[in-house]
C-alpha cells in the first residue's frame, strides 16, 4: 500500500509522522481496526509509539503485519487483556513497554514467539501471577520491570538472562534470585524467604520493607556492594553471613528488631 493512501486512511483519526522508520501517533482513541490498517500500510516500521492513546482493546490481528517492529511502546493506556497470539508475528521485538495499563493476567504463551525480547516493562498494572513458562522462549530478556502490581508469584530464577529487575511494591512472599542479575529491587513486598543459585554478579539488592527474619541466604551473593534490609523482622545480624563479601560498601538495617549485631 502506498504512503498517500495510508495517510488518507488514517488522517481523520491520527496525526502521524514518520522519521527513519519511527512512527508515532497522538490521538484520543485507537480501535483495533485502525491499528491493523495502519500496520498494513507501513511496512518498515521499527519503532511504534502507541503511548497514552486510551487503548482498551487490542485485536488479535493488530500486529499481523508488524514483522519489522523492534520497539513497541503502549504505556499509559487502559489495556485489560492481551490476546494469546497478539505478538505471534512480531519476531524482531526487543523492547516492549506495557506499563500503566490494566492487565491482570497474561495468556499462556504470550511471549513464545518473541525470542529477541531484551526489555519488558509491565509495571503499574494489576498482574497477580507470572506463570513459570511465560519467559521460556525469551532467552535474551535482560531487563524486567514488574513493580506496582499485585504479584504473589513470579519465579525469577527461571529467567537466567536477567540483569536488571524491579519487582518492588507487590505481594511476594518468596524471592527467587536468578543466576546473573546485577541489580534487583524487591522492596515493599512480604518476602520471608530468598532462594536461588549462587550469583557472583549481584551488586545492588533492595529488600527494604519486607518480612525477612534471617540472613543466611546472603552467603550466595559474595559480590554485593549495596544491600538494603531495613524495615524487616531481623533479630540478629552475624558476621558469618557476610564473611565472603569483599566489596560491600553499604548495608542498611534500620527498623528491624535487632538484639544482636555482630560484624566482627
Ligand atoms: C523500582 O520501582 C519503584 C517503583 O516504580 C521505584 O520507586 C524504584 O526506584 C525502582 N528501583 C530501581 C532500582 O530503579
Ligand atoms: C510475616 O511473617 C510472619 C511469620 O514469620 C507471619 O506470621 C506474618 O503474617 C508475615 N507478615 C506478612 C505481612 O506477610
Amino acid at each position: 500500500m502506498c504512503w498517500l493512501r495510508a495517510v488518507s486512511l488514517i488522517s481523520m483519526i491520527f496525526s502521524a509522522s514518520t522519521y527513519r522508520g519511527q512512527l508515532s501517533y497522538k490521538s484520543m482513541h485507537l480501535t483495533p481496526f485502525t491499528l491493523s490498517a495502519l500496520l498494513a500500510s507501513f511496512h518498515k516500521v521499527e519503532v511504534l509509539n502507541l503511548n497514552g492513546l486510551q487503548i482498551e482493546e487490542i485485536d488479535t490481528n493488530a500486529f499481523a503485519y508488524a514483522h519489522t517492529i523492534q520497539k513497541l511502546y503502549m504505556r499509559f493506556n487502559v489495556i485489560r487483556y492481551l490476546p494469546p497470539h497478539v505478538f505471534q508475528n512480531v519476531p524482531q521485538l526487543t523492547v516492549l513497554m506495557l506499563d500503566r495499563n490494566d492487565l491482570s493476567s497474561l495468556p499462556r504463551g504470550i511471549f513464545h514467539n518473541t525470542p529477541k525480547l531484551t526489555m519488558l516493562s509491565m509495571s503499574n498494572n494489576n498482574l497477580e501471577r507470572i506463570e513459570d513458562d511465560t519467559f521460556q522462549a525469551t532467552t535474551e530478556l535482560q531487563n524486567l520491570q514488574l513493580s506496582s502490581n499485585r504479584l504473589t508469584h513470579v519465579d525469577l530464577a527461571l529467567i537466567p538472562s536477567l540483569f536488571h529487575v524491579n519487582v518492588s511494591y507487590n505481594l511476594l512472599s518468596t524471592l527467587a534470585i536468578p543466576i546473573a542479575v546485577e541489580e534487583l529491587d524487591a522492596s515493599h513486598n512480604s518476602i520471608n524467604a530468598v532462594r536461588g543459585p549462587v550469583n557472583v554478579e549481584l551488586t545492588i539488592l533492595k529488600l527494604q520493607h519486607n518480612n525477612l527474619t534471617d540472613t543466611a541466604w546472603l552467603l550466595n551473593y559474595p559480590g554485593l556492594v549495596d544491600v538494603d534490609l531495613s524495615y524487616n523482622q531481623l533479630e540478629k545480624i552475624t558476621y558469618h553471613h557476610f564473611v565472603k563479601m569483599q566489596r560491600l560498601e553499604r548495608l542498611y538495617v534500620s527498623n528491624n528488631h535487632l538484639v544482636a549485631l555482630n560484624l566482627y
